[in-house]
């Protein structure tokens, strides 16, 4: 049966490609997620983006309705402050990855702490749009076994 992964974009990112593109680079995100499509056709993917918090808890509550195998979240700023997006993760007990484009560590103080990676099976962090695809490639080859 083909695996189900969730990939939940947070705040700003339906921007990608117009912002910032010294850090985040020049792919929007609808052709960030036509590429996950491409590279694994056995893989049915939902996507789902939103600038509000609450609207990112309801998606992550959602990934049990859509009995996903795993989610992956680049909550965005949201990652540095929220606590309920962090409770979300921990309540759907789904495995979860925190994906980010840019490499926060090598950015400002307030991006080095993250609420939700405790709760996350991993991190990944820095690769650009290679950041959702490999946390794909880190899904299949725990769920394969
Ligand atoms: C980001 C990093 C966050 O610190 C920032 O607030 C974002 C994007 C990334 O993908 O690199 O909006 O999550």
């Amino acid at each position: 049966m083909s695996k189900k992964i969730f990939v939940i974009n947070g705040p700003n990112l339906n921007l990608l490609g117009e912002r910032e593109p010294g850090i985040y680079g020049t792919l929007t995100l609808k052709e960030i997620n036509e590429g996950l499509k491409r590279s694994f056709p056995d893989i049915e993917f939902t996507f789902f983006q939103s600038n509000h918090e609450g609207s990112l808890v309801d998606s992550i509550q959602q990934a049990l309705q859509l009995n996903a195998d795993g989610i992956i979240l680049n909550a965005a700023a949201y990652t540095h402050t929220s606590i309920a997006l962090r409770d979300a993760v921990a309540s759907v007990k789904i495995p979860t990855i925190e994906v980010h484009l840019s490499n926060v560590y090598a950015r400002e103080e307030f991006r080095h702490h993250s609420q939700i990676a405790s709760v996350c099976r991993g991190v990944i962090s820095g690769f650009g749009p290679k950041s959702y695809t490999l946390a794909v490639h880190a899904f299949l080859a725990e769920l394969n076994g």
